[in-house]
């Protein structure tokens, strides 16, 4: 059993990660409408990333015998004006995510829960990663976007994003 204060933070966090798998969904679904298919498809995988994470959340719960009630997953609600808006939104996006992995961390901490900390360890590292994929998305949009032919390039080296499974993975 996990303390219940660690423990409702991370069942919410099951609500936030597919709740980002959600928003992903929204912004590849934006990008296919666009006619940017790389884009559409690296937003796509980045989905499955997402629910990837849920189901981390999910697993460790059940590992610890901790009853978990599923909730609604909120309505992406963002508005899109250009193909650079969704890039915007997913850095600011994963910077919360990040607080709210810290703010589990830090629960975790206070009350001396090594499990939860060493499980949230892979968590801190991938927000680093997600943060730095999302900036780097905001470059080369920078460099790229503007121009026809290499915005085009740009969607290809965007086409070629594989699906990964993560390298945490629970018994
Ligand atoms: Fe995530
Ligand atoms: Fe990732």
């Amino acid at each position: 059993m996990l303390d219940p204060k660690v423990t409702e933070l991370l069942v919410d966090q099951i609500n936030k990660e597919f709740y980002s798998a959600y928003l992903y969904l929204d912004f590849s679904n934006y990008y296919k409408d666009i006619g940017l298919d790389g884009f559409a498809n690296w937003y796509m995988i980045q989905a499955q990333e997402e629910r990837d994470h849920a189901l981390l959340f999910l697993q460790y719960l059940q590992n610890n015998s901790e009853k978990v009630a599923l909730e609604a997953i909120a309505k992406p609600d963002k508005t899109y004006h250009s193909a650079k808006d969704p890039l915007i939104y997913g850095l600011e996006h994963e910077e919360y995510v990040t607080s709210l992995i810290h703010t589990i961390y830090g629960a975790a901490y206070d009350i001396k829960d090594f499990r939860t900390m060493q499980f949230l360890d892979w968590f801190v590292k991938e927000q680093g990663e997600e943060e730095k994929n999302a900036h780097d998305m905001i470059t080369k949009y920078d460099l790229f976007g503007n121009d026809p032919k290499s915005l085009y390039m740009l969607d290809q080296e965007l086409a070629g994003r594989t699906y990964t499974a993560p390298s945490l993975t629970l018994d």
